[in-house]
């Protein structure tokens, strides 16, 4: 099995670090689960009832629930050859129970376990958690990946704003638990800009010389003599980066704000990048969302391979390569390439589909709720008036004329044009009913007021005829990569 990198995978990564990732072949792992840390301690721990609760992985709603697929993990630790693991979720779920928090910790085990066996001898994983789960990672880290080889607690903090609480201190940072595979591991020296004043908080042995310039005296070491050295040379050298970093949230003015709410900043995964990787090495994201870290990869000129559940994040991640690094050739695995593959991912998974098929179109998903249906694709009339077309899908074996009514029943002035995907074909009547909603007519150009898609259509490469489409995804800012050695281009 040949390694591939500059990959996106579309799938479980438990499913794909197993069939598709060799072992020993990432050099810089980082992951961000997702895990609902907002909700409050006592409904994370308030034992699960079990039925009815199985997990729900969507990209916003992101809380792991106790239920069969917790359960199936956890046994499979438990009784799997990894004693040191097995014994410290045991106790775990012994002590605390049923909950959000021990089904999380079991789906975090059993694919820690994966992320370490696919680490080179001199990699690193960066695990990106916050406060409410950290110390238990990093006890089933520390059964993973050997106690020594715990590196950091990185403490991300983003505070700008803060209030005041009456039971605790404002929340204001994660945590990042970096491990190393074993002592090979070397960390990169970041060096961040160091002013005069921070420089001279702590030292009170600053003298000058007679031109006044400012000097320190800094011990040689071991017999040698002490030395001077100038405060402007230490300055400009800057300050090593220390396991505080001080990095802003993406704000809501921030041009690198895609709209993925869980999001980070570019900055926080270039620095772990920088700190961790070399030009040329592979990097990976089993839970890469809208794709912070395989862009700062990218950038840095590392390869990458980055993982999601969700189509949602893997057009997102595709369209956001493609507006930074033009050109660039990316390739999705797993998503349907072919109509059997459309109508195996519509039967298990239909709401994927919808997503899948939305961003084919390059449209926005609304999720199905409210009156847009399942997505919008805006577009721009004659005079920059902003109108939309909205988006219908069915991914149902069979076809009926109410399918037709409820996309006439969704247009108005604003969305003159209505889109109905299906995925089987359209019956006559169908047709006929489209083609008897008639026109709509854009500074002379004429376009059906309702379009019939199949999906067989839309893998071979037809799309909506509309006036003049409008991207309705925020772009991410064009990047320069960096080539072999890191520079930039
Ligand atoms: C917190 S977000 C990651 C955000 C990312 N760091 C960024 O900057 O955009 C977590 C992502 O993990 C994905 N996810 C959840 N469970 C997954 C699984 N089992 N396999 C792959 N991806 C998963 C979700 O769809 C979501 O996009």
């Amino acid at each position: 099995m040949e390694l591939k990198t500059n990959v996106l995978y579309y799938g479980d990564n438990l499913d794909i670090l197993r069939g598709h990732i060799l072992d020993e072949a990432i050099d810089l792992i980082y992951l961000d689960p997702p895990f609902n840390s907002n909700r409050s301690y006592n409904v994370l721990f308030r034992e699960s009832s079990g039925a009815g609760s199985e997990a729900q992985i969507e990209a916003f709603e992101d809380t792991w629930h106790w239920g069969p697929s917790a359960q199936g993990v956890y046994e499979e630790v438990v009784t799997g050859p990894h004693q040191k693991v097995a014994r410290m979720l045991q106790a775990m779920v012994d002590g605390l129970g049923h909950n959000d928090v021990t089904a999380y910790l079991s789906m975090m085990a059993i694919r820690l376990v994966e992320l370490h066996r696919v680490l080179k001898p001199a990699g690193a994983l960066y695990l990106h958690c916050d406060p409410t789960a950290s110390h238990y990672l990093k006890t089933l880290m520390d059964s993973i990946f050997g106690t020594l080889n715990f590196r950091n607690e990185v403490v991300w903090h983003y505070g700008q704003r803060t209030a005041f609480h009456k039971g605790h201190f404002s929340r204001k940072h994660d945590t990042l638990l970096l491990y190393a595979k074993s002592a090979k591991h070397r960390i990169s020296p970041i060096s961040l800009p160091w002013t005069r004043e921070d420089f001279l908080t702590h030292r009170h042995d600053v003298l000058s010389d007679a031109d006044g310039r400012e000097y320190i005296w800094t011990d040689g070491g071991r017999g040698k003599p002490r030395y001077k050295r100038y405060v402007d040379e230490v300055l400009g050298k800057g300050k090593p980066a220390d396991s505080v970093w001080e990095i802003p949230i993406i704000d809501s003015a921030a041009k690198e704000r895609l709209g993925y709410p869980t999001q980070k900043p570019l900055a926080l995964l270039e620095r772990i990048v920088s700190a961790s990787s070399n030009p040329g090495d592979v990097v990976l994201d089993p839970f890469c969302g809208c794709g912070t870290a395989v862009h700062a990869a990218h950038k840095l000129g590392r390869r990458w391979i980055g993982i999601d559940i969700t189509h949602l994040a893997i057009g997102l991640i595709r369209r956001r390569m493609q507006d930074a690094f033009p050109g660039i050739a990316i390739e999705v695995i797993g998503e349907p390439v072919d109509l059997a593959g459309a109508r195996d991912l519509a039967s298990t998974k239909p709401k994927q589909f919808e997503y899948w098929v939305v961003d084919k179109l390059d449209a926005h998903p609304t999720g199905g709720k409210g009156p847009d249906l399942d997505g919008v694709k805006p577009f721009m009339e004659f005079g920059g008036k902003p109108k939309r077309a909205v988006i219908s899908v069915k991914g149902t074996k069979s076809v009926n004329p109410e399918m037709i009514r409820e996309v006439l029943g969704a247009l108005g002035p604003d969305k003159p044009i209505g889109i109905l995907v299906i995925l089987a074909e359209p019956t006559k009547g169908m047709v006929a009913q489209a083609a008897a909603a008639g026109f709509y007519d854009s500074n002379g150009q004429k376009h059906q007021r309702l379009q019939i898609m199949t999906v067989r259509e839309i893998l071979s490469g037809k799309r909506p005829s509309l006036p003049s489409p409008a991207s309705p995804f925020a772009k991410a800012p064009l990047e320069k990569e960096k080539g072999e050695q890191g520079e930039m281009l």
